[in-house]
């Protein structure tokens, strides 16, 4: 990790919403711990994070889509980027794939408003479509996921979730290292050092591209599943879920 300290010209000023390049800035400093204020609440960091600059995506997303949710949760799932709609409004999985996922959650019995949502990567990475105006979804690089990594390890270290769901191979390999193969241990409880437990499962986008209804329909089921999986680990589901979005701030 790059000590900015000692070269104070990359520290950004965190006053005012002026977001222009300074021309004595660099484009990207190579990691988010650059721009992380000293003993962060969640509040300061969020805050904080709409001025990173730890990689170039700053360039190409609309705004920082930083994690939200109770500030105890039980439970955190981290799904990749922000997609289109994310970007847009600034808010996490508040697009189709959110909307699957809210539906999924219920009937898994895990209320989505007691579960803290963030992703690996805080900003939209795209690319305009040959034929249509459309803002392509493009995958993060691991040079990307690894200077977005401290906004995510500060989010687990003040909500300290019981449970962290990974959605997807991005979010899954950012946490439980390349070699896992989402494919072969979905649904599976893997311990890690930042929870009591961990899960992985596909990401509901991944859903949504199924080729038809049918597939669809059992790739949702499957999601569903494995939801049901730390629904259970939590012990009761939603009542206890929702206990402690009562008792979070
Ligand atoms: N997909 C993600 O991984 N995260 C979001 O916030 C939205 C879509
Ligand atoms: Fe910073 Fe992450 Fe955005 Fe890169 S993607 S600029 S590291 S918040």
């Amino acid at each position: 990790m790059k000590t900015f300290s000692r070269t104070p010209v990359f520290r950004p000023k965190a006053t005012g919403t002026d977001m222009a390049p300074r021309a004595e800035l660099p484009i990207a400093t190579g990691t988010a711990a650059d721009f992380i204020p000293p003993r962060p609440s969640l509040r300061t960091l969020r805050e904080a994070a709409r001025l990173c600059r730890g990689c170039k995506l700053w360039t190409v997303g609309t705004q920082t889509v930083f994690g939200e949710g109770p500030a105890r949760a039980r439970v955190m799932i981290v799904g990749e980027q922000p997609g289109d709609q994310e970007d847009k409004e600034g808010h996490p999985f508040v697009g189709p794939a959110g909307a699957l996922l809210n539906a999924a959650l219920e009937e898994a019995g895990i209320d989505r408003s007691a579960v803290y949502v963030t992703n690996a990567v805080k900003h939209f990475k795209w690319a305009r479509g040959d034929k249509s105006k459309r803002r392509i979804h493009k995958k993060p690089n691991d040079g990307e996921i690894r200077a977005c990594r401290p906004w995510l390890d500060q989010e687990m270290k003040l909500v300290q979730p019981e449970v962290v769901v990974c959605l997807g191979a991005t979010a899954a390999q950012a946490l439980l290292g390349k070699t896992f193969r989402v494919t072969k241990s979905r649904g599976q409880k893997v311990s890690a050092p930042f929870a009591e437990a961990v899960f992985a499962t596909v990401h509901p986008s991944s859903i949504l591209r199924a080729p038809d209804a049918k597939s669809r329909e059992e790739a949702r089921r499957a999601f569903v599943a494995d939801l049901k999986k730390v629904s259970r680990f939590l012990g009761g589901g939603e009542r206890e879920v929702r206990r402690n979005a009562q008792r979070g701030d």
